[in-house]
């Protein structure tokens, strides 16, 4: 699209409602990598399915963190994808699945204007999707569910429905019905056109697979499913008016989910779900600030930074700041303020990311997300804007889980260790305590996900050459606490509890746990335990 069309609101309008910015959440293992990577394959952004994933293991190691992550196998940082599909342009934002996985994972969802939750169909509703459900529930954005690995044995399809129900608390309408499960795992029958979707497999289910669109009399179907199945798909179908209808505007509210059931790994069902994705997830929304609602077509460029990625390039200490970009129209060279430290810049090195790759961006528009290189005065939070009269809302700290104290091991290196600490910090690594009335002063790390740990401790000695210990605690959960101070001051603290206070001066109590917690909460009244987040 050539610059002069895109100065006219009705352009802007157009190409920010053509965003779909999203997230998949999923328990590691439910289908998270392999249904990103169908979804390039089906938008056309890869041609061999298989290929980000050999990127990701064959990428040379850069740095000590990028070693851990090969290592491990895993993604610690997520990578943010754009591809056009039919019209629209489709920002998928990926979190890191692993079980490790850190406050980044929840903070990538607040750029997100839905989520795609992948179940595996044989074990439902997961720990880790609960918890990045929770994130999505609190934020009010839609969420679509993609029951996967239909093509293993999986679990009844109205009782994983019942799951969803139950577990997450909103109502699940099926899109689709799948014909068949494990290896007689046929397709699926979309609901709103009445039509069954065949598909045939393909070698290494690397390439799009063959569909055909027929109806459920065809007699591939009958041939294909045991008699009890056909019976029960007759009886699941005949008994679908009687479940939920789909209601869009439920959807939006995040009352109703639409579920998909499919198979990412052999192709069924995903570009049936990409097409009804596109045209139900909704286009890129306000965002709260101090100076109210800012809306995406507002003609002033702005966004937050969700996220600071570091030594992304050790040869050039890189740092790149993440930024949702949450209206207008970004143009490289553009002067913003950065209204925390009054700064006007210049943003001329920009980039958009494609899995590892980055492209120099030129123009990009609300929904989109934009890497800002080498600015390391920004911080998680901060507002970037052309006008830079407002901050959006202060992105949520999410609960810490796990706890421990870090030890300086060179105590040279004091001033070093204590400006890493804060530059970590302040990047959103972690967060840090110092337990009250202790003989010595070293900080308690409080993190979402155990990782964090090392990867802190890594920049601690590749970026201020100061090697640490961390001594983990056996807490499990954090409060501030208010209250009377002689009652504050009798609290069993030595037993249990620990006395510690945030970067603020605010007094925090680690619990072992959340029994703990209730125990003193009952006890003590006029105490309130409140909670970080
Ligand atoms: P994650 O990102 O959510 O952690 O999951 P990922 O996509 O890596 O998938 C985890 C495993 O499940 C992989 O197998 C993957 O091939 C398999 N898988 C994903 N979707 C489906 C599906 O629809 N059907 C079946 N049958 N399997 C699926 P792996 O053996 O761990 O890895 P790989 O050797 O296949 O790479």
């Amino acid at each position: 699209m050539s610059l002069e069309t895109i100065t006219n609101p009705e352009s802007l309008k157009k190409q920010i409602n053509a965003r779909r910015t999203f997230a998949i959440i999923s328990h590691p293992d439910a289908g998270k990598t392999t249904l990103t990577e169908k979804l390039l394959l089906y938008g056309n952004a890869i041609h061999l399915a298989g290929s980000v994933r050999a990127r990701r293991n064959q990428r040379s190691a850069t740095s000590d963190w990028m070693k851990m992550e090969q290592e491990r196998g895993i993604s610690i940082t997520s990578t943010v994808l754009q591809f056009p599909y039919k019209d629209h342009v489709v920002n998928l934002l990926d979190t890191p699945g692993h079980q490790d996985f850190s406050e980044d994972t929840y903070r990538t969802l607040t750029a997100a204007d839905c989520a795609v939750m992948v179940l595996d169909a044989a074990k439902g509703v997961e720990e880790q999707t609960l918890k990045l459900f929770e994130v999505c529930r609190r934020r009010g954005i839609p969420v679509f569910t993609f029951i996967n690995k239909m093509d293993r044995p999986a679990q009844d399809p109205l009782g994983l429905l019942d799951e969803v129900e139950t577990v997450l608390k909103m109502q699940p309408v099926p899109m689709n019905w799948p014909i068949g499960d494990g290896d007689t795992f046929l397709g699926v029958y979309d609901r709103k056109t009445e039509d069954v979707h065949l598909y045939d497999r393909t070698a290494h289910n690397q390439t799009i697979s063959p569909e055909y669109i027929t109806t459920l009399d065809d007699s591939r179907i009958e041939a294909g499913l045991s008699d009890f199945q056909f019976e029960e798909l007759h009886l699941n179908i005949g008994l679908m008016d009687e479940l939920a209808e789909y209601d869009h505007e439920k959807f939006l509210a995040g009352e109703q989910t639409a579920v998909y059931f499919g198979s990412a790994l052999t192709n069924f069902g995903v570009q049936l779900f990409l097409d009804d994705f596109i045209q139900m997830a909704p286009p890129p929304s306000a965002y709260p600030s101090d100076a109210g609602q800012i809306e995406p077509v507002s003609p002033g460029f702005s966004g937050f930074v969700f996220k600071i990625q570091a030594n992304m390039d050790p040869r050039h200490r890189d740092s790149v700041a993440f930024l949702r970009i949450c209206s207008g129209r970004f143009e490289r060279n553009v002067q913003v303020k950065h209204p925390k430290t009054g700064k006007q810049l210049k943003l001329s090195r920009t980039y958009t990311f494609f899995a590892d790759e980055r492209a120099v961006v030129d123009e990009a528009y609300a929904g989109d997300i934009i890497g800002l290189p080498g600015n390391r005065e920004f911080s998680i939070g901060d507002t970037i804007s052309s006008n830079g009269n407002f901050s959006f809302n202060p992105i949520p700290r999410f609960a810490a889980e796990h706890y421990g104290r870090l030890i300086n091991l060179d105590v040279g290196k004091q001033k070093q260790f204590l400006k890493g600490i804060h530059q970590l910090e302040s990047e959103g690594a972690m967060q840090v305590l110092y337990e009250t009335e202790a003989t010595r002063r070293d900080p308690i790390l409080a993190v979402v996900g155990v990782l964090q740990f090392e990867v802190v401790q890594a920049r601690l000695e590749n970026e201020y050459n100061v090697k640490t210990k961390l001594e983990p605690l056996p807490h499990q959960l954090s409060r501030w606490v208010e209250g009377p101070k002689e009652q504050i001051d009798q609290l069993p603290w030595r037993y249990g509890m620990m006395r510690t206070e945030d970067l603020d001066g605010r007094l925090v109590a680690l619990f072992s746990s959340p029994h703990e917690l209730s125990f003193y909460s009952e006890k003590y009244p006029d105490i309130h335990f409140l909670s970080i987040q």
